[in-house]
Order: structure tokens, then C-alpha cells, then sequence
């Protein structure tokens, strides 16, 4: 499996797949991951143009610092499988992931790693390589995300979907990712993003929140980035330039969680050598620290190393 998984995604970048000038000032962004767009940014009558300008654009390169990703549209459309072989067929070995939107069960995912397999091997690219991005933004791809996070060995994230999901449940509210308005006794999307939380952390993938819309509303876009970052996502997505900042410094660690849990790493490692490996717990400071504490404090301190990179 490719090593994307291992890379940062703080920030991924939603690019429609139809706009040149996009994808070009795409390239400059200092995103962690960039995804082109065929499916809702790019209009029907513009897809089969939106396939060739991605595919150029991938194939003439400047994106090697990001997780090279290309949306494709669901298979319940007429375009999934032609977006699929003309992306992958043509620049297959210029991209990291498809990005499968509306997933409802593990039987869509294995129609694509099948199509991918077979791209893979006609086109002589390393099979397996091209990884899987899955969006979870229905109500029934949510009480299947057990099984579809399991569906292939390709899928490196899962995705909350909020715009698409809050129709799917038809939750009243018009303002995505913000509280529907009435209900007071909590956070409405806390399960739906728990739920995708632990299947992502039970079989090892990056847990992703979508879109905020609200692209001048900065305040509103790190109050929701807050709330998934703070649960343990490992990203947001981005739609505008204006959004990369708060984005990446919401999703790394801050400078004294990381020097914190760099000292626990430290005081945990002494106390191991000094006692020959006979002691599981030490003190740093007035916090006792024992191994769960150094699980913790590996995942600060690699998130804040992997940013850093
Ligand atoms: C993203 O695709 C969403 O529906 O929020
Ligand atoms: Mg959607």
C-alpha cells in the first residue's frame, strides 16, 4: 500500500476538476492533500472536458508535495466508471487516490478496487498503489461503515460529508456543519462523527471532516474545525485559499501540547532504562505517566513531527 497513508492531512483542497485557472493556483497552496473535482464542483455538460483538463494537469505535475487526489462521481450516476478509466487509465502514475463519494456499502468500494486492479494491470502501473478516499454522507453508508472501511486494503480515509449527509437525513438546517437550529441539547453531529472516528481508528485510516460553506466566516470555520479536531480527526477540507491557515494550525498540535508530550516521551523512556525495564510508571512533574500515557503522547508527538515535514 502506498505510504500516503502515513502523510499529513491536515488540509485537503477542493478543486473543481472543469477550472484550469484553479488547478493552477492549486499547485502554489500550502494544503497536505489536493483533490480535483468531477463530481459536484463540475457540471454535467462538463465532465468529459473536466476528465481531459485533470488528466493534463496531473501529467504536467507541481503537486508532488500534496496526496494527489481526483474525485469521481458515485455509482448510482452514468459517469463513475468512464471517470475512473480516463483519469486512472491516462495518469495513473500521477495520482495517489480516487475519492469515492456517497459510499453506501462495502460493495462500492470493491467495484472500484476491482476497475482500479484492472487499470493497474493493462496500463502496467504497480497494482495497488492508488489508494481509496471514501465519503460517508448518507444515513446508509453510515450504518454500514464497519464493513466498508474493511471493503479493500486500498482505503487510506474516511470522509464525513456534512452537506450531503444533512439532506440524507434531512436534517433542519440550511447552514452546513452549524447546529440545527431548535435542538439544544447537544452537539448534533457528535455521533455521526464518533461513528466514523472508530472505524477509521479500528482499522487503521485517516478520519476526515468535510466542507465548511461559509468561506468568509473564519470564526465558524475553527469553531467546527474544533470540534472534529478535538475528538482526534486527523483533517478538514478546505475551499478556499483563506481557509488553509486556520485548517493546518487547527489540526497540528500546539507548541506546548507537542513539548509536553515530548517530555512524557522522555520521562517515560528514563524511567524504563534507569530501572532496568522493571518500572511502568514515573512521575513528570505532578502527572503520573505509565504506558497508556506514552500511547498518547507518541500520537501528539508524530502528529506534530509529521506537520513539521
Ligand atoms: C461533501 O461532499 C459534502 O457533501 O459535504
Ligand atoms: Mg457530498
Amino acid at each position: 500500500m502506498t505510504s500516503t497513508i502515513s502523510r499529513p492531512r491536515r488540509s485537503t483542497l477542493a478543486v473543481p476538476g472543469s477550472s484550469q485557472k484553479m488547478i493552477d493556483k492549486a499547485r502554489g497552496l500550502a494544503v497536505d492533500a489536493i483533490f480535483l473535482d468531477l463530481e459536484d464542483a463540475c457540471a454535467p455538460a462538463a465532465k468529459p472536458d473536466g476528465r481531459r483538463t485533470i488528466v493534463s494537469s496531473l501529467n504536467e505535475g507541481g503537486f508532488e508535495d500534496k496526496v494527489r487526489v481526483v474525485r469521481v462521481n458515485d455509482w448510482t450516476t452514468p459517469w463513475t466508471y468512464r471517470d475512473v478509466v480516463d483519469v486512472v487509465g491516462n495518469a495513473g502514475s500521477n495520482l495517489d487516490c480516487v475519492m469515492l463519494p456517497k459510499v453506501q456499502g462495502p460493495d462500492h468500494i470493491k467495484a472500484l478496487d476491482l476497475l482500479l486492479t484492472q487499470i493497474e494491470k493493462s496500463e502496467g502501473l504497480e497494482v495497488g498503489r492508488i489508494g481509496i478516499e471514501v465519503q460517508i454522507e448518507t444515513a446508509q453508508g453510515l450504518l454500514a461503515l464497519d464493513a466498508i472501511a474493511q471493503a479493500s486494503p486500498r482505503i487510506e480515509t474516511l470522509i464525513f460529508g456534512p452537506a450531503d449527509f444533512m439532506a440524507s437525513i434531512q436534517m433542519k438546517s440550511l447552514v452546513v456543519g452549524e447546529q440545527p437550529v431548535g435542538y439544544d441539547v447537544g452537539d448534533a453531529y457528535h455521533h455521526i462523527l464518533m461513528s466514523i472516528l472508530m472505524a477509521a481508528r479500528a482499522h487503521g485510516k485517516h478520519a476526515i471532516d468535510g466542507p465548511y460553506l461559509a468561506i468568509k466566516d473564519l470564526d465558524g470555520l475553527e469553531r467546527v474545525a474544533k470540534r472534529s479536531a478535538a475528538l482526534g480527526f486527523d483533517g478538514k477540507w478546505v475551499l478556499h485559499p483563506s481557509q488553509v491557515d486556520t485548517i493546518n494550525n487547527t489540526f497540528s498540535p500546539n507548541q506546548g501540547d507537542f513539548d509536553h508530550a515530548e517530555n512524557i516521551l522522555d520521562a517515560y523512556e528514563w524511567c524504563t532504562s534507569v530501572s532496568g525495564g522493571a518500572r511502568g510508571a514515573a512521575m513528570l512533574g505532578d502527572e503520573m505517566i505509565d504506558e497508556a500515557s506514552r500511547k498518547m503522547a507518541l500520537v501528539v508527538s508524530g502528529k506534530g513531527r509529521a506537520a513539521a515535514m
